[in-house]
């Protein structure tokens, strides 16, 4: 997705050959003009894929997802990172390991707002590990729910996540892909700039 590439190379900062800082438009400040640039063209992807749900993870998955939602007409759901107060009804439940934060958390979603007959897009900001993914993925499946795909809104290419996702026969779709980040610079994965 040609804007979305265009705001990364404008805005984004290189911290580390790991690690880019979007904090301007996606993981702090949102740009909500292009967020419905991203949710539109996510609808677009999966427009024929017979939706009925949205699951992402908070916090920054909610607002690209949200937009997506808008777009597709269907509800979102964010799994929680933490147990809410409010969060009583019984809860779909997944490991998630961060590999780049060293911790792992138990998220969750209530069985009240994923059933059987979904047919669910799960989504995300960015792609690294694929472990978010993978547990969003597991709570699709204990809902007893279709994944219909996963829309990623930043993948990061040299990282493991979007192989291990897709040798699993999984429906990937990245807006962006980064090939690399090494000496402060972002290269884009060719297949990326079809838009
Ligand atoms: P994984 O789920 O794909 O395995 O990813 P990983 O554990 O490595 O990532 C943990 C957190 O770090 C996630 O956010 C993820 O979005 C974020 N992250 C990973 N690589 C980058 C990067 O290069 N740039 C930025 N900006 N973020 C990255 P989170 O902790 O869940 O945060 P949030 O959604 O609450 O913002």
């Amino acid at each position: 997705m040609k804007q979305l590439q265009e705001k990364i190379l404008q805005e984004g900062k290189v911290l580390s050959a790991d690690v880019l800082k979007v904090d301007s438009f996606l993981n702090h400040q949102i740009d909500p003009q292009l967020m419905q640039a991203i949710g539109e063209e996510f609808a677009e992807r999966f427009r024929d894929a017979g939706i009925t749900r949205i699951l992402t993870i908070e916090s920054s998955g909610i607002a690209p997802a949200v937009m997506a939602g808008l777009s597709l007409g269907v509800p979102v759901v964010f799994a929680r990172k933490r147990k809410s107060l409010t969060l009583t009804s019984s809860l779909l439940t997944a490991e998630v390991h961060s590999f780049t934060k060293g911790e792992t958390n138990e998220i969750s979603v209530s069985k009240d707002y994923l059933k059987q007959e979904d047919v669910v897009l799960v989504m995300d900001d960015f792609l690294a590990n694929g472990q978010a993914a993978l547990g969003l993925a597991a709570i699709v499946e204990e809902a007893g729910a279709e994944l219909a795909g996963i829309g990623i809104v930043i993948e990061k290419g040299f990282q493991a996540g979007g192989k291990l996702l897709r040798d699993r026969g999984l429906r990937i779709e990245s807006l962006a892909i980064l090939d690399s980040l090494e000496n402060g610079t972002v290269q884009f994965k060719q297949e990326a700039f079809t838009k």
